[in-house]
């Protein structure tokens, strides 16, 4: 069986969480393939809400494998907050997660580099998640990362602290203020320390070489699905640069992040929200900062899941979700949250994009670092509440040709329609 992949297609918190919970019970393994706990992925069923960082959102489905692969980085600290809490509800992860030993650690460090360098960058700055993604990949990349599998070798401490004294110069060159210095409010040595009891903690689940794993169960015959994190608009190549994270969250992630080749990927689901979000910095042309935006936020209770953040909200954005749709050669789209908009008159779809005279179809380059007016059709509402439909037929007719002329401009079927946060509030119309 071939690997289908599930991403986001925006600029991350699509609900890629949600439909991956949902669709686990079709798949035999859960992997994730890029990010760390940048991610925030939220769960809800049976009245409870979970937020996954790290681990795969099929962690909660005890007889199936979720596998942390060699494309994501990994928080000790994180991880094992994460893995006690899900202890707590009953989840017992030394059981069904897998970790690739090629999986690159986030030190402590890592993270005050992150908090010099945003801190450096002044109003420019890209309003990381100050997880110590960029510098972790950055270490990575100049081939003096540390892995999760070198916590076996004798001299992992002397590594950790040479690597940790290079860090030091970087961070010290700046003279950071005192604030600066602190992990999660605490001083550093407090940290660190936290940090190597999280690294003892999870030392009871299983580090694999998770691409021999991964290629194996294809040829078992095993339904694999792959969860990206964050969203194509963030990725490191084709994302709004410099206001990226740091890693391929397209579909060619899959390829590297897990060691598969692009002949095994199977389905891609492209997963978006009726409207559109973003945290952090960086061009959003259909942002909308009025008071539209503000019911978007309030109805949508978009608030970050990972930091709190207030996400930026505006109109969906068509221009961005076809350039999507062709970087991931997605097959099938999901469709998220619509449920937010259903009081509203009329719903904002943007087109195409006008600078100046000259109208665009993609964002390309250029595009995004102008002046964008985005191109507006407005389309009636439905005016009524979705959350409880579970049948397509029965759903309004207004909101049905909503969904249509999306699959009519992007030329894909919409095959999964969420209508609400719980597992229970979803439409699927696969065949
Ligand atoms: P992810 O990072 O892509 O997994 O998405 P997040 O979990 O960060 O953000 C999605 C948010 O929307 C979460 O709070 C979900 O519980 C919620 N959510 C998911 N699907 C729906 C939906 O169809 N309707 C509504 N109203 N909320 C949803
Ligand atoms: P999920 O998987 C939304 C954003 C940050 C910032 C930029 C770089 O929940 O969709 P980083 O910490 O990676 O250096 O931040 O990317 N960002 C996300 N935005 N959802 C996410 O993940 C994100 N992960 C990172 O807000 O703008
Ligand atoms: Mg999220």
């Amino acid at each position: 069986m071939k690997v289908d992949v599930l991403l986001g297609l925006q600029w991350g918190d699509e609900g890629k969480g949600k439909i991956t919970d949902v669709l686990t019970p079709e798949y035999d393994i859960i992997a994730r393939f890029q990010g760390g706990p940048n991610a925030g992925h939220t769960l809800e069923f049976n009245g409870m809400k979970h937020v996954l960082h790290t681990i795969p959102s099929g962690i909660f489905h005890p007889d199936k494998i979720n596998v942390i692969g060699n494309g994501v980085i990994i928080d000790p600290r994180i991880l094992a907050r994460e893995i006690a809490s899900l202890r707590e509800r009953g989840a017992a992860p030394e059981k069904n997660l897998f970790i690739s030993k090629r999986a690159h650690l986030i030190l402590p460090t890592h993270r005050l580099i992150d908090n010099v360098f945003e801190a450096s960058k002044g109003k420019a700055k890209i309003g990381s998640t100050l997880k110590g993604i960029g510098p972790a990949y950055t270490d990575k990349v100049a081939r003096h990362g540390l892995r999760i599998g070198d916590i076996s070798l004798k001299d992992f401490k002397e590594r950790y602290d040479l690597l940790k004294s290079e860090h030091f110069r970087i961070i010290n060159s700046y003279n950071p203020p005192e604030e600066l210095l602190k992990v999660e409010g605490l001083a550093f040595e407090a940290y660190e320390k936290l940090w190597f009891e999280g690294l003892e903690y999870i030392s009871d689940i299983r580090l694999i070489d998770s691409e021999i794993f991964i290629n194996k169960s294809i040829q078992e015959g095993k339904r694999i699905l792959a969860e990206g994190a964050q969203g194509t608009m963030l990725d490191i190549d084709f994302g709004t640069y410099p206001f990226v994270t740091s890693s391929s969250t397209i579909s060619a992630g899959v390829c590297s992040g897990l060691g598969i080749s692009p002949n095994n990927v199977g389905k891609v689901f492209g997963v978006f929200k009726a409207y559109c979000t973003r945290v952090g910095s960086g061009p959003f042309p259909t942002e909308l900062l009025n008071e539209t935006g503000d019911k978007l936020r309030e109805n949508g209770k978009e608030f970050g899941s990972t930091t709190g953040r207030p996400r930026r909200c505006g109109w969906i954005d068509l221009p961005a979700l076809h350039y999507a749709v062709m970087l991931n050669g997605v097959t099938d789209l999901v469709m998220m949250k619509a449920d937010v908009m259903d009081d509203f008159e009329n719903i904002g779809v943007c087109t195409k994009y006008r600078v100046g005279d000259v109208v665009y179809d993609f964002p390309g380059y250029e595009t995004l670092n102008q002046d964008i007016e985005p191109i507006i059709k407005d389309i009636p509402g439905w005016k009524s509440p979705l959350n409880d439909y579970t049948v397509w037929d029965r759903l309004p007719e207004k909101f049905r040709h909503y969904v249509r002329f999306i699959e009519k401009s992007l030329n894909l079927p919409i095959s999964v329609i969420s209508v609400g946060p719980r597992r229970d509030q979803t439409i699927v119309r696969l065949v």
